[in-house]
C-alpha cells in the first residue's frame, strides 16, 4: 500500500468507527419519565375529518421540559431538550367528549451531537403505556421529514403565555 492509500484507509475507517458510534447512540431517545409535571405547552382534539385522523387522531396533549420551554419562547431549542405528545383515545357520551386509553408517547429529544441527520432532534414513539421505543430508523426519518418541511427548529406546536 502507497502511503497515501494507507491515509486515506485509515481516514475511512476512522469515519466508520465514528459513523458506527453516533448510530447506536443515536437511536436512544429514551422514556420521558415525569413528563407529566412539565410545563403543558397546549392540547388538540383531532377529529376523523383531518386527514391525519387514523395515526394522530384523538386529543393530545404537548408537554416540553425546562430547556424547551426556552425554546418555545426564543424559536432556538438548546440540547437537552425534550418535548412530548401525549395521544389519548377519545369517547363521546351525552355531550361529554373524554380521554379513555393512551395510543402512544411521540417524543423528540434535541442533542445536536446525536441526532445530526435528523435537524438535530432525536424521535421516539412509546405505544400505549409501553416504555419501549417501536420506531425503525427509516420511521424517524419520516417524523423528521414532516417536522422539518413544517418548522424552522422541528418543533411545530406554539406556546401561548397568556
Ligand atoms: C405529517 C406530519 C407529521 C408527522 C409525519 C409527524 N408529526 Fe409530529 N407533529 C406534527 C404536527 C402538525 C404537530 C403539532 C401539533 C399541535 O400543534 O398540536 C406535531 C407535534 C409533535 C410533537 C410536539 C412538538 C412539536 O413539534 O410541536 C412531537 C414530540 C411529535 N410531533 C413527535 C413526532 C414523532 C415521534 C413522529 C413520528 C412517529 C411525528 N411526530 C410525525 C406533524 C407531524
Amino acid at each position: 500500500m502507497t502511503p497515501a492509500r494507507i491515509v486515506l484507509t485509515s481516514l475511512a475507517f476512522a469515519t466508520l468507527l465514528t459513523a458506527g458510534a453516533t448510530r447506536m447512540r443515536g437511536t436512544d431517545v429514551g422514556y420521558p419519565a415525569g413528563y407529566r409535571e412539565w410545563t403543558h405547552v397546549k392540547s388538540e382534539l383531532l377529529g376523523p375529518e383531518h386527514p391525519a385522523f387514523p395515526r394522530f387522531g384523538g386529543l393530545h396533549h404537548i408537554y416540553a421540559n425546562d430547556p424547551a420551554m426556552r425554546g418555545y419562547r426564543s424559536g432556538r431549542f438548546p440540547d437537552g431538550s425534550v418535548v412530548v405528545f401525549d395521544l389519548l383515545a377519545v369517547n363521546h357520551e351525552e355531550g361529554r367528549t373524554f380521554a379513555t386509553s393512551r395510543r402512544h408517547l411521540d417524543v423528540m429529544e434535541k442533542d445536536s451531537a446525536r441526532f445530526p441527520s435528523t435537524g438535530g432532534w432525536g424521535f421516539a414513539e412509546f405505544p400505549g403505556d409501553s416504555t419501549g421505543d417501536r420506531l425503525s430508523p427509516e420511521a424517524k426519518r419520516s417524523c423528521a421529514a414532516c417536522h422539518q418541511r413544517m418548522a424552522d427548529d422541528l418543533v411545530i406546536s406554539e406556546y401561548r403565555d397568556r
